[in-house]
């Protein structure tokens, strides 16, 4: 099998962990390379369904190295817990290799991304407030503290001294928070190093070496392209590297080792937190009104649609052709996997968003002016629905309605990408594979 990185196209939650668990066990390593437990992927395992944070989703397969690379940021009393729960469940964690380089997430910083959100008021981002965003703050800042340092008592006291003399004014004087001591930090920090201590590696170079030997690698992606600190909606996107690239600098391995990049699509898109959403069908208790607030909320019923991390309801909206073309530029994708499928067979029609009208002015391309972007008002195709007829059990791509393949095959026309991996449930088995 050739390398892959699996990321997000659109605004996170589109299905990565069941797609990475189904296709992880053709993989030798399934690497993690940004975000953190900001991250909620869903795996089912048996009659269970999992939530993994920082662990990546290949651990459920004994024969794939599960890794998180140098560009995760690690909170590693949530790490020590998800390696119980899994155990607990009978999956086994001994294969799971953590990069030395990869960053802590500390007390502060999980206090400063609360006060930060609570200062911005009306602007806030909608952040997780796990902390991600002070951690790679610091990291850019060259002031964080990473695996390594935690694994050494000596520096670790050293670093946190130096780190807690900037910090301490800063939760006291600006944000009225309480402050910390070296001792109470390496009080709950320290132990967790002992239970890790083994699972610390050169990840990079156990990578490279693994290609050389001819072993495949799935490098996993969290979040998705629009929240991608550069190519997402910034301000209102997470602190990392979620699209393609970011699988080469948060791990090591140079992007000639990656053969093909698999963007995850839902069949409409969902987003959690603030910020711009062309398509977004707005909830009745956002001031959503008529026909595009009950669509809003047949979507997020029929899909489920609660924040795996934080349970926030998600917003809910049309597939957005004009986001699909541009995740597939900034990702160079070769395929896609189209996710939940099955949800649209709660309607009568479905409506799909081929590009933007503001002002007067068109766009069929994702306009980089955030200002644009919030005022934009969607062009949409209409199409035929396959209302009541269920397609959780189609396992063959001749087996579903015309309709259902008339409107994959309209996406992959608009979009230019094919769809080669077609899930119609949150089962392994509920999807319909097509020239993966
Ligand atoms: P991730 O963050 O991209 O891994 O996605 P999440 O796990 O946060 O959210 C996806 C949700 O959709 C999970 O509850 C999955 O079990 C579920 N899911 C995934 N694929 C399908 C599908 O094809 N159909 C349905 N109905 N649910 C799905
Ligand atoms: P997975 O991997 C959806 C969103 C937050 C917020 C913004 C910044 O499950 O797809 P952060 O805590 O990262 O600083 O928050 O990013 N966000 C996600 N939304 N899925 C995720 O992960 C997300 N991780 C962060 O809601 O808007
Ligand atoms: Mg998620």
């Amino acid at each position: 099998m050739p390398s892959t990185v699996l990321v997000g196209a659109q605004w996170g939650d589109e299905g990565k962990g069941k797609i990475t668990d189904l296709i992880a066990s053709d993989y030798d390593y399934v690497v993690r390379f940004q975000g953190g437990n900001n991250a909620g992927h869903t795996v089912i395992h048996g009659d269970k369904k999992l939530a993994l944070h920082l662990m990546p989703s290949g651990v459920m397969y004994e024969d794939a190295v599960p890794v998180i690379g140098n560009g995760v940021v690690v909170d590693p009393g949530v790490l020590v817990k998800e390696m119980a729960m899994l155990e607990s469940e009978g999956v086994s964690c001994k294969n799971l290799r953590i990069s030395g380089d990869a960053h802590v997430i500390m007390p502060y910083h999980k206090d400063l991304d609360g006060a930060d959100e609570k200062r911005l008021g009306s602007q806030q981002i909608g952040t997780t407030k796990r902390g991600i965003g002070p951690c790679y703050q610091d990291k850019m800042g060259r002031k964080g503290i990473r695996i390594q340092d935690l694994m050494d008592e000596k520096i670790f006291r050293l670093k946190l001294e130096t780190v807690l003399a900037q910090k301490n004014p800063v939760l006291e004087r600006i944000y009225g928070l309480h402050t910390y001591t070296v001792e109470e930090i390496c009080d709950e920090y320290l132990p967790y190093a002992q239970i890790l201590r083994k699972h610390v590696a050169e990840t990079g170079q156990l990578l490279n070496d693994a290609l050389r030997e001819g072993s495949s690698i799935l490098f996993e992606g969290a979040q998705g392209t629009l929240l991608d600190i550069d190519h997402g909606t910034y301000p209102y996107v997470t602190s990392s590297s979620c699209c393609a690239g970011g699988a080469s600098t948060g791990t090591g391995v140079g992007p000639k080792a990656i053969d093909r990049v698999l963007g995850i699509q839902k069949a409409y898109i969902t987003r959690v937190g603030g910020g711009p959403f062309p398509t977004e069908l707005k909830f009745p208790e956002e001031g959503g009104v008529g026909q595009d607030a009950s669509d809003g909320e047949l979507l997020c019923e029929a899909g489920h649609e609660f924040g795996v991390t934080t349970g926030r309801k998600r917003r809910c909206g049309w597939f957005d052709a004009v986001i699909a073309r541009y995740a597939a530029d900034v990702n160079g994708l070769t395929d896609v996997a189209l996710t939940k499928l099955d949800v649209l067979s709660a309607f009568d029609t479905i409506k799909v968003c081929v590009a933007y009208e503001c002002e007067g002015r068109r766009y069929d391309y994702f306009p980089m002016q955030q200002s644009v972007l919030f005022h934009a008002k969607p062009i949409y195709e209409e199409l035929p629905g396959w209302k009541d007829i269920d397609i959780t059990d189609c396992r063959a791509y001749e087996e579903l309605p015309e309709a259902t393949r008339s409107y994959i095959e309209y996406l992959e026309e608009i979009t230019g990408v094919p769809m080669s991996i077609i899930s119609v449930g949150p089962d392994r088995e509920q999807t319909i594979m097509r020239g993966w």
